[in-house]
């Protein structure tokens, strides 16, 4: 396993997420245990982004529950009717919110995320298992760009489940 990540110097996303996502696929490869995997994806999203907060919500039960995340500590349990998290739970399509205050089912972990994409994380029956939740402290932080970058890591982790 690398010892350490090689990023661009650069603003421009879309050429980090093209670097970062086989630096990914190779740091799960060989490991089996899933959180571990998911706890180095949000360190190397972390690391590559400094996005405010990255963590995923798994599917347990009847609501969605906080596992592997970076950032400030956040709710740990969210039913599917709530949050951004629970409508992309529902709807199994990517949600990319610009301003949470215009989002009336947003929660609210802390004060300083102005801006959220989340992603649903397929099992291998179509299912949503975990959902990915990116959080930026900037309003409208997140494009098209973001999406498609995000999801090839979420197609790294669908390969695992
Ligand atoms: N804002 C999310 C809740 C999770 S935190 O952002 C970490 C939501 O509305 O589902």
């Amino acid at each position: 396993m690398a010892e350490s990540l090689a990023i661009s110097k650069t603003a421009d996303r879309r050429k980090i997420y093209d670097e970062i996502a086989p630096q990914i696929a190779a740091l799960v490869e060989g490991e089996t245990d899933l959180v571990a995997n998911l706890a180095n994806i949000t360190a190397a999203l972390k690391e590559a982004f400094g996005f405010f907060w990255i963590g995923f919500y798994i599917k347990k039960e009847n609501q969605l529950v906080l596992s592997a995340f970076q950032g400030t500590i956040a709710c740990t349990r969210i039913d599917f009717d709530k949050g951004v998290c629970g409508h992309c739970y529902t709807t199994k399509e990517i949600v990319i919110v610009p301003d949470v205050d215009n989002f009336p089912a947003h929660i609210a972990c802390s004060s300083a995320s102005k801006s959220e994409i989340v992603l649903p994380v397929f099992d291998k029956d179509g299912n949503v298992l975990m959902v990915l939740d990116v959080d930026s402290d900037r309003l409208n932080d997140f494009s098209d760009a973001d999406a498609r970058g995000l999801q090839k890591i979420v197609a790294i982790i669908e390969k695992l489940i």
